[in-house]
């Protein structure tokens, strides 16, 4: 075999954000760019000659280029073998499910999940480890740090190899396995939920469900998952034919982006369940007939109704959330006597609760539900949880909300993003106000009173890791919370996330809109923190 070592240069920025490392494409690129990221990430991890790496991607533009070099990669560095998505497709959490399956010893996924894709849009990399889920900080800091002093990489001279044919073949002494980028995945999902009581629901004549894919990589999946497996009629899915630009649109799915389905369901006959996921498949958002279910409530409702599916039929240990993530699942773990996990933005904090045990479901309010059958988020199993929920409940998406609100009361939750903003000017908002937050608890702004403002800060129950500035939280007496954090995932200037939550007990009043409930809270936001000011902006970007 013809191992070629390619000296090289460090790049100064490829630092991992939130989920890797995402940048526009051409800085992708840019002779050695990704080359030197992969030869850092492999020269991180100790012993994983001879053994299996798993290799796939949201499909996105660069996606099969970027593919060759890393089986080449991987080939010169001594991996025993790869298997790698068929057409280099896996959504990221069918490479998660992978991992697991086939005990691999990592995977690499190619993807910017919920960004745009096309050649000036973006492109991504991240590393999983073993257990299926991202790496934890000290691998990711390990993997900065080599692309700092990088010197050379390793690659072998050989023909592409053919991505579209499933089979196996070598490159030098590594096998190459294309495999059924849905196979594996489809039969998990199976042993989680009821099918056969979905696939009633779906064929009953009485049901109808609209799945968006937004031309991004969950479309393959959901065709065969909804359509061949469950029954739904052909059409069911739309946008299910995956694109490398996404047709052009922003494959994230929210009220704002995914606009096809939100005008089918707010529409005259509109269907009975809505649902759509993101570039990489891990996000969801779950609609009913004109009602949005905001991604908070939705992971209280799959907690407190987890018993009613087969793969939780046993009850949860635990249940986490990101820390800006609504207080609506505490009051669920409250009442099942569990505990309510607050962990930093991002899922890879959640891995090690879910390795020790002590959580079954998580989720963030940015459209990501999951749990411990898998390491990563799952926007189709979200999708197919709610169905299965609905198969045994027979009533409708609202019904079950309002339900719930009525329960434990209702936690009023908006996201207000301020997109491509100065990064200078965002991080002197942030630094103003860190520099603000111990003079804060006390003051009296309208009828709410600071109880406490921080900056959070989380010690790993597991392996006692503490993570610092993860966002700052002003909280207030009544439970009502404002959070400010700047994204970890942008690639162009900052983006500034302010976070408002509020708590309704009252069941006579769940019927405001959140931002009128809200209108309050998003005034104080203003005043504590001068967003206008700073941004140069009069109002949000996007409202989630
Ligand atoms: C965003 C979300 C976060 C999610 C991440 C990856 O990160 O806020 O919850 O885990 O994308 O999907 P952010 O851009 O806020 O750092
Ligand atoms: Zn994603």
């Amino acid at each position: 075999m013809n191992i070629k070592t390619i000296s090289t240069q460090p790049f100064a920025d490829q630092k991992p954000g939130t989920s890797g490392l995402r940048k526009r494409v051409p800085t992708f690129q840019q002779p050695n760019y990704l080359e030197n990221f992969v030869q850092s990430i492999f020269d991180s991890l100790e012993g994983y000659q001879g053994t299996t790496l798993v290799l796939g991607g949201d499909g996105r533009y660069y996606n099969r280029q970027a593919i060759q070099i890393i089986l080449k990669m991987a080939a010169a560095n001594r991996f025993g073998q790869v298997l790698v998505g068929k057409g280099g497709i896996l959504s990221t959490p069918a490479a998660s499910c992978v991992i697991r399956k086939n005990g691999a010893f990592g995977g690499i996924i190619l993807s910017a999940s919920h960004n745009p894709g096309g050649p000036n849009a973006d492109f991504g990399i991240k590393y999983n480890i073993s257990n299926g889920g991202p790496a934890p900080e000290k691998v990711t800091d390990a993997i900065y740090t080599r692309t700092k002093e990088i010197t050379a990489y390793k690659i072998i001279e050989a023909d592409d190899i053919n991505l579209d044919k499933l089979g196996s073949s070598q490159l030098g002494t590594m096998t190459v396995q294309v495999i059924d980028s849905v196979a594996d995945y489809a039969e998990l999902m199976e042993s989680l939920f009821d099918f056969g009581s979905i696939r009633e629901l779906l064929t009953s004549g009485k049901f109808r469900m609209c799945m968006d894919s937004l031309h991004a990589v969950t479309g393959g999946y959901a065709h065969e998952i909804f359509e061949q497996r469950l029954g739904a009629p052909v059409g069911t899915v739309q946008n299910g034919v995956p694109l490398e630009d996404f047709g052009g649109g922003h494959p994230d799915p929210n009220l704002v982006y995914a606009h096809d389905l939100v005008e089918v369901m707010y529409g005259e006959t509109a269907p009975d369940f809505g649902a759509a996921s993101d570039g990489d498949g891990d996000r969801n958002m779950i609609l009913g007939r004109k009602f949005f279910v905001t991604p908070s409530d939705s992971l209280a409702i799959m907690a407190a109704n987890a018993k009613l599916v087969p793969g939780y039929s046993q009850g949860l240990t635990g249940i986490a959330r990101s820390m800006p993530t609504s207080q609506a699942p505490d009051r669920v773990a409250e009442k099942l006597g569990i505990e309510c996990y607050e962990t930093p933005t991002g899922w890879k904090f959640f891995g090690n609760l879910l390795d020790a045990n002590k959580a079954t479901l998580c989720g963030e309010e940015s459209f990501g539900t999951g749990s411990n059958h898998v390491r990563e988020k799952d926007g189709l199993w979200a999708v197919l949880f709610w169905l299965n929920i609905l198969a045994v409940r027979g009533q409708s998406v609202e019904a079950i909300v309002k339900e719930h609100w009525q329960t434990y009361g209702r936690n009023y939750y908006s996201r207000h993003d301020y997109e491509e903003v100065d990064a200078d000017k965002a991080n002197e908002l942030i630094t103003k106000l860190r520099g603000d937050l111990s003079q804060l608890p006390g003051r009296k702004f309208g009828q709410y009173t600071v109880d406490y403002a921080d900056d959070f800060s989380y010690a790993d129950p597991v392996d006692g890791s503490i993570s610092q500035k993860q966002g700052i939280r002003i909280g207030f007496t009544d439970g009502s919370r404002i959070v400010f954090r700047l994204s970890g995932t942008g690639t162009q200037g900052a983006t500034l996330r302010i976070y408002l939550e509020s708590y309704e007990p009252d069941a006579s009043k769940h019927d405001l809109d959140p931002q009128v409930a809200l209108g309050e809270l998003i005034t104080i936001s203003e005043e504590i923190a001068q967003i206008r000011h700073f941004t140069g902006r009069e109002q949000p970007t996007v409202i989630t």
